[in-house]
């Protein structure tokens, strides 16, 4: 066995999986959930115990737990390898073994960052972090805060990172692609972080990828600066404090999406846990779907200033294509989750998130200080302006119902417009969305395929039964039971994910409809043999009339030799017993 099949076979996917999609539902050995590769209402995502292996019948996302970490996290095969080892508590040869070129890169970027977190955490504790202290005292940052957060300080030398990084090893070209320094016209590096507050950024298992800095002084032109991408962090995907906010996001099924750093911490101070930032990016898909395997209830808590709606009108069009409920927070006062809860305490501000309203009426009441409701065309405009967010909704009932509700918050009980508002809400066209079904039609090769792949050692007798019949050749799933025998002459591991590798993609899907979808209990190896026999007699009985068949011919014609010859086959082939 090799090292990933040996990390493998102490893995459970199921386990695996349940980390990054709590929402598993059991069906005997098969588990399913809505995908976290696409947008789907009905579950067509699957995992299976007993194969280890997952497929969405929707999008086709598929594979073994490497191809699951690697997809979700968008790391490389080593990567996702590593970190199930270390996860797991499971030993790992020496870095160099398990590794190739871009994983090793990825990992300097990876230490680098760890390295970077220390040291800015040691500036801020030290005797040049006084003023910085203050500063986080001023604005209610909790020493516990600064922990958890773990909050650092990038000194003004504009050399100190890169010193350090020098000394621990790095290559210059190593530490030009971190995102953590600028570049002179002479080709030399400087720090990027100068005097500024330094809040890591986290992937979702809590590794530091990036840093988002704060000036310190008013008169810095750029109130913050961000790390630039690198082949470890991409902006768009990132929600900051995901890691932390997904426990708390799982367990009371809601997450509140607010705007920065600061507000995150605030939040947090007040008892909000599940609160993540997109920190001035424009919401993305990716982002979404990162955040709604915890969580599919959204509290919107962005900026109330005119950039701030004008996202969050974006957002929610794009929040409700991937089917999250959406509710919007609102502040009085213009101000953000952080100097709410410094101005009004904890409590109101949970308060508000409590009983913040579904994302229609907020956007009614945007629409209400937009256009002018006594007039006709007034209440056009309103209803074009709100048409597409109730449109998004995927079910026509609820569609109907929010155009009413909504109406009559906006206080219009009838009316041309109003007619023709609910009529379009009603009308847009059902996207059909249910998983194909799978059935398998021929329950033979069902079975033997399971005890092919189930029965270790009874293996060798059924392949050499198999090798007797030739019965499969026209099977549908000829190609599959090909692809075992070569896979067993060439003594490789024979397992679901192992074959399912090495088949074309359209005996893929026949593998995965076959064997995948059955139920009930374990398959042995005398139900594989019985359907082999099977085979073998359908065989035999088909050679049988064949045989029949051209001694009538014979007969006919007069050639009676041949007739007696076909014959005397005839009376052999009954004579074979019917197991070799
Ligand atoms: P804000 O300007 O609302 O700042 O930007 P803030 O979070 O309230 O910060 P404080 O309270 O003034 O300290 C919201 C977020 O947008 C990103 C940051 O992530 C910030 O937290 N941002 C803002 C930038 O990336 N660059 C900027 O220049 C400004
Ligand atoms: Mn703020």
């Amino acid at each position: 066995m090799d090292i990933a099949q040996q990390i493998k076979s102490q893995l459970d996917i199921v386990r695996v999986i349940s980390d990054y999609v709590p929402r598993l539902r059991r069906f005997g050995n098969r588990y399913s959930c809505l995908c976290p590769f696409h947008n789907e209402k009905t579950p067509s995502f699957s995992v299976y115990a007993d194969h280890q292996f997952y497929k969405c019948f929707g999008c086709d996302a598929r594979g073994d737990v490497f191809n699951f970490v690697m997809s979700i996290e968008n790391i490389t095969f080593w990567e996702a390898l590593k970190k199930l080892a270390e996860q797991n508590g499971l030993p790992l040869p020496k870095q160099s073994q398990v590794s190739d070129e871009k994983t090793r890169a990825r990992g300097a970027l990876r230490e680098m960052h760890e390295i970077a977190v220390e040291h800015f955490r040691g500036n801020l504790a030290g005797p040049n972090g006084a003023r910085a202290r203050d500063y986080l005292t001023g604005r209610g940052v909790a020493p516990p805060s600064i922990e958890s957060f773990q909050l650092g300080l990038a000194d003004s030398s504009g050399r100190a990172l890169l010193r350090l990084l020098e000394q621990r090893g790095f290559r210059q070209e190593q530490l030009a692609e971190s995102g953590l320094f600028g570049r002179r016209d002479d080709g030399t590096l400087y720090d990027r972080f100068r005097n500024r507050l330094m809040f890591p950024i986290y992937d979702e298992s809590g590794k530091p990828i990036a840093f988002g800095g704060r000036a310190l002084d008013p008169g810095e032109n750029a109130k913050y600066v961000n790390s630039s991408e690198t082949e470890i962090y991409k902006k768009s995907n990132v929600l900051y404090n995901l890691n932390r906010a997904k426990q708390t996001a799982a367990k009371i099924d809601r997450i509140v999406m607010v705007e920065g750093y600061m507000d995150v911490i605030g939040a947090t101070q007040a008892g909000v846990a599940e609160v993540v930032a997109i920190c001035g990016t424009a919401l993305t898909v990716e982002q979404i779907r990162a955040m709604k395997r915890h969580s599919q209830n959204l509290h919107l808590n962005l900026d109330a200033d005119s950039a701030g709606n004008k996202a969050a009108e974006r957002s929610v069009k794009l929040l409700l294509d991937e089917n999250v409920r959406v509710r919007v927070v609102e502040l009085e006062g213009g101000l953000d989750p952080d100097e709410y809860c410094k101005e009004h305490g904890a409590e109101t501000y949970r308060e508000r998130i409590a009983k913040a309203k579904p994302y229609f009426y907020w956007l009614a009441d945007r629409a209400r200080g937009k256009f002018d409701l006594r007039d006709p065309q007034g209440r056009n405009d309103i209803f074009q302006f709100l048409l597409p967010a109730i449109q998004a909704l995927r079910d026509k009932i609820e569609r109907v119902s929010v155009a009413n509700d909504l109406a009559s918050y906006l206080g219009i009980e009838s009316g041309l417009v109003l007619e023709h508002f609910r009529k379009m809400a009603a009308d847009k066209s059902e996207r059909a969305s249910a998983p194909p079904k799978v059935n398998s039609k021929r329950p033979a090769d069902r079975i033997l395929l399971l005890s092919l792949l189930a029965a270790e050692e009874g293996r060798d007798e059924l392949i050499q039964a198999l090798r007797g019949v030739s019965g499969w050749n026209q099977s549908p799933a000829a190609g599959i039971y090909r692809t075992i025998v070569s896979m067993h002459d060439s003594g490789s591991a024979i397992a679901f994910h192992s074959l399912h590798e090495r088949l074309e993609p359209g005996d893929q899907n026949l593998l995965a409809s076959l064997v995948l979808d059955s139920e009930g209990g374990a398959t042995t190896v005398e139900d594989g043999m019985a359907c082999i026999e099977a085979m073998r007699r359908e065989e035999r009985e088909s050679a049988a009339r064949d045989l029949k068949g051209k001694i009538k011919v014979a007969e006919r014609e007069g050639k009676l030799e041949e007739a007696f010859e076909l014959m005397r086959q005839l009376a052999q082939m009954s004579e074979t017993p019917v197991r070799g």
